[in-house]
């Protein structure tokens, strides 16, 4: 059944009118005013914006980490998704030790294709990769898995020591590929751990003072200087600091190929967070951790002014219950992440468009545009044009909500608690439309376990560079 929207707000990153939609096939494949067209469902967006479907670049689904695994898997996460208005999103496959990244890519199809309701691509984690390695990196790139995440923080777990990342990142050089870095000095991070246990400190709020945003500002000079001398481009993911922002900078400044990305946690919450009563901040344990406030005005202005890219979630779910209590007695074993993945939109949209910070247009860009154009999906995703997917969002821009757990119209995500519990937005997405199918409407999901399909990303193209 063909779809047609009519009187929508249509807002890209670029573009700003009204217009109506034809969906057909999955595509869109005409947009014009007061389109006349028999034989298609018609829905009325008047009075709403109309925006490209989200694309989420940083999600961890079904994924083993701090001794369990993440709580939402490729099912309840993407279903999540898409009641927040993202209908792709890019997972981070995970290679363990000595694991061909091959394999490790297999696990994730595995994982993910008769579960993901939005289409997905892949990311690779390397966490392992000799010399005798390198060449699968080439592989995956031709698999589509065109980039390819690097952590220099977690010793002994997801840690690549520079010798791996220079050789993981010339290769990448050489096949035209993009590096994401986790940058954060995780040796100091480690003996900082280390000293703080020692000295019997346990609780939750230990693991934001260990991590001192210093660190974070090391490990993006680092990751910076090593691409430059690699020649390839690199995206730091899950940006938290003024401190990191700032080396973000002064490597763009001197032409570094660099991009970063931060996430709502870091626009709107902060450290006071670990103060809460009891475990309770083991909620926010995550990492990058929460940083003082002072740091999100500087996230906000590197959003406005173009040092950041993308906000992504780096969705990462563990219930507080069973899950984050294996660290009741230390805050190292506390699994590191947080839900977010259903939020972000609604989020960006009340911090940034309805409080003056962002442009429509660059909510759309940060939401959206960025990501797909960094990670090879643009103009397939992430904008609204003529032969691009039929990804659509109908956001409804008065449309107050309060974030909770317990608020059936905003946490559909399998873990029991939401990280931006209490939080009023007064704009929300009221249908979402994915490859030309409806799949969120007046609060019920209507996609398919197994319709999202994986995503053959092309290789870097430099289309956000200036
Ligand atoms: O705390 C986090 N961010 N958990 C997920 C893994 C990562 O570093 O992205
Ligand atoms: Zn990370
Ligand atoms: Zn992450």
């Amino acid at each position: 059944m063909r779809l047609l929207i009519r009187h929508g707000r249509i807002i890209t990153a670029t573009d700003d009118y009204f217009a109506d939609i034809l969906c057909d096939q999955g595509r869109i494949v005409a947009i014009g005013r007061d389109l006349d067209v028999a034989n298609a469902r018609v829905i009325d967006a008047g009075g709403r914006w109309v925006i490209p479907g989200g694309v989420d670049p940083h999600t961890h689904f079904d994924m083993p980490f701090g001794g369990t695994y993440s709580a939402d898997d490729f099912e309840s996460g993407t279903i999540a998704a898409a009641f927040g208005g993202t209908t792709t999103i890019i997972d981070f496959a995970v290679q363990q030790r000595g694991q061909s990244m091959l394999a490790a890519l297999d696990a994730w199809h595995q994982k993910a294709h008769a579960k993901a309701v939005i289409d997905y691509g892949f990311h690779m984690v390397v966490t392992d990769m000799p010399d005798g390695r390198t060449k699968e990196l080439s592989q995956l790139a031709d698999a589509g898995v065109t980039s390819y995440k690097l952590f220099m923080a977690y010793p002994g777990v997801l840690y690549s020591d520079d010798a791996q990342i220079f050789r993981a990142m010339r290769q990448a050089g050489q096949d035209g590929t993009m590096v994401c870095m986790h940058a954060e000095n995780g040796i100091v991070i480690e003996e900082l751990i280390n000293q703080a246990l020692q000295a019997g400190h346990t609780a939750p709020r230990y693991h934001a003072l260990t991590r001192p945003t210093r660190m974070e500002g090391e490990g993006v000079y680092r990751a910076l200087a090593i691409a430059e001398v690699a020649q390839v481009p690199v995206y730091i993911v899950h940006l938290s600091s003024a401190d990191a922002l700032e080396e973000v900078r002064r490597g763009r400044d001197r032409g570094v190929d660099a991009y970063a990305e931060t996430c709502p946690q870091y626009l709107f919450l902060d450290e006071t967070a670990y103060d809460a009563p009891g475990f309770e901040g083991a909620k926010y344990v995550m990492t990058p951790p929460l940083r003082h406030h002072a740091n999100q005005a500087h996230l906000w202005r590197g959003l406005r002014l173009g040092d950041l890219h993308a906000v992504a979630t780096d969705h990462c779910p563990f219930c507080f219950s069973g899950q984050k209590e294996l660290g009741l007695n230390n805050f190292a074993k506390i699994p590191n992440g947080a839900p977010g993945v259903e939020s972000r939109l609604a989020l960006l949209y009340e911090g940034g468009v309805k409080q003056g910070r962002l442009s429509p247009n660059q909510f759309v860009q940060f939401t959206s545009t960025a990501a797909a154009k960094l990670f090879g999906l643009f103009p397939r995703k992430g904008t609204i044009a003529p032969g691009s997917d039929a990804d659509i969002v109908i956001f409804n821009p008065n449309r107050p909500e309060r974030i909770s757990v317990d608020n059936p119209r905003t946490h559909h995500m399998r873990v029991d608690y939401n990280t931006f519990e209490g939080f009023q937005v007064s704009g929300y997405p009221d249908v979402v439309i994915a490859g030309g199918e409806v799949i969120v409407e007046n609060h019920e999901f209507k996609g398919r376990p197994g319709a999202g399909r994986f995503l053959k990303r092309a290789r870097y193209n430099g289309l956000l560079r200036d």
